[in-house]
């Protein structure tokens, strides 16, 4: 099969990382028998310094023209101004409204030759398989109004927490179907004892309920989620959440894989049904972000972006057994002892960005 691919390193270590994982779609696209065009794109900071956007015109049009993004991570202390009128995020942001990108699937596993990179205890991350799924284009962070401006008693913010029945109904159908092809468990995330969007949240997941009977709903307050994440998180499979508690939740969760640099996510538009393809234009991103401290060192871990090149073969092409041979090589490196630094805590060889990629693109 034929496919193009939009690829967006982006920012910081993105260009590194993204390199490794276009490295592992061609291996895969050889062995197995398909054709992937890659088509390079600017966004985030880069862009702002070329285009004086952070998504230019040519590259939402590059996004929406193929059947998938494989993106990095943008932004970096150069363009961090709190007074910036154009901002990295941006970039990020935009694709993800302009491509109608609602569900944001952010797997979340203890490898078992991981468990001692973890801070936490090897008994807490134990036997964690669990996906965190975050409404992606609403909430805070689309709500108007959102602004700041100078009144004669100081300064003032705004930002609106905004939620339609339909927003929150379609995220969390999302969560549902994915639970029913795994635990069947669903533990719903709100703040329904504070906040009107939260109790309007708990009353469409408990309509909802009734359509899965054979799906366990769970309905926990957020402060609790991030103390059960860290208590007992082998206790969850699928968490939905709204967009800010997702953000927040999924770097905390982040920890239990052992490190920011292992989590791989999908962001999408619908939720294909088994073994078919999704209708609309995924994007695909490891969660870590550009890691400006080590950006250009070649260290970083690029097994998040190739996990998230994975979830593109099995949610935008349908190829779940090409999918597999990705995350087997990735497992098979691991056990081997292949480490990049950040998952060095346990021994084993300490390699590169490219050469993790190297021995991962050997195993496919
Ligand atoms: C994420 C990131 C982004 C977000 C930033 C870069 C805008 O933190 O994908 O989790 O807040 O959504
Ligand atoms: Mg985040």
């Amino acid at each position: 099969m034929k496919f193009t691919i939009a690829v967006l390193p982006g920012d910081g270590v993105g260009p590194e990382v993204i390199g490794e994982a276009v490295k592992a779609l061609e291996a895969v696209g050889h062995k197995h028998g398909h054709a992937f065009e890659m088509r390079h794109g600017r966004i985030g900071g880069n862009a702002i310094d070329e285009f004086g956007t952070a998504l230019p015109p040519e590259t939402l049009a590059l996004a929406k023209g193929s059947d998938a993004v494989l993106f990095g991570a943008v932004g970096g202390p150069k363009w961090d101004s709190p007074n910036a009128t154009v901002r990295p995020e941006d970039g990020i942001l935009g694709i993800r409204k302009e491509l109608g990108l609602f569900a944001n699937i952010r797997p979340v596993k203890a490898y078992p030759q991981l468990v001692n990179a973890s801070p936490l205890k090897p008994n807490v991350v134990k036997g964690v398989d669990m996906i965190i799924l975050r409404e992606l284009t609403g909430g805070l962070y689309f709500g108007k109004p959102k602004r700041r401006w100078t009144t004669s008693r100081g300064r003032r913010g705004v930002d609106t927490m905004l939620y339609t029945e339909k927003e929150i109904a379609r995220i969390l159908r999302v969560g549902f179907d994915l639970a029913r092809g795994r635990r069947k468990k669903l533990a719903s995330v709100d703040k329904f004892n504070v906040l009107a969007t939260g109790r309007l949240w708990r009353e469409i997941a408990t309509e909802l309920g009734r359509e899965y009977p054979d799906v366990e709903l769970e309905h926990i307050l957020v402060d609790n989620a991030a103390m059960q994440l860290v208590r007992n998180p082998a206790r969850f499979d699928v968490m939905v959440a709204e967009n800010t508690f997702g953000d927040i939740l999924s770097d905390e969760a982040a920890v239990l894989g052992g490190s920011m640099g292992m989590l791989p996510s999908a962001s999408l538009s619908d939720l294909p049904s088994a073994g078919k393809r999704a209708k609309g234009v995924g994007l695909y991103e490891p969660i870590h972000g550009t890691a400006p401290d080590i950006a250009g060192k070649g260290i970083a871990n690029p097994m998040a972006a190739i996990l998230s090149a994975a979830m593109m073969l099995r949610y935008s092409f349908g190829l779940d057994r090409e999918a597999a041979a990705i995350e087997a090589a990735v497992e098979g490196v691991l056990a081997e002892g292949y480490r990049t630094q950040d998952i060095a805590g346990d021994g084993g060889q300490v390699v590169s960005t490219s050469k993790m990629g190297e021995v991962i693109v050997g195993r496919i």
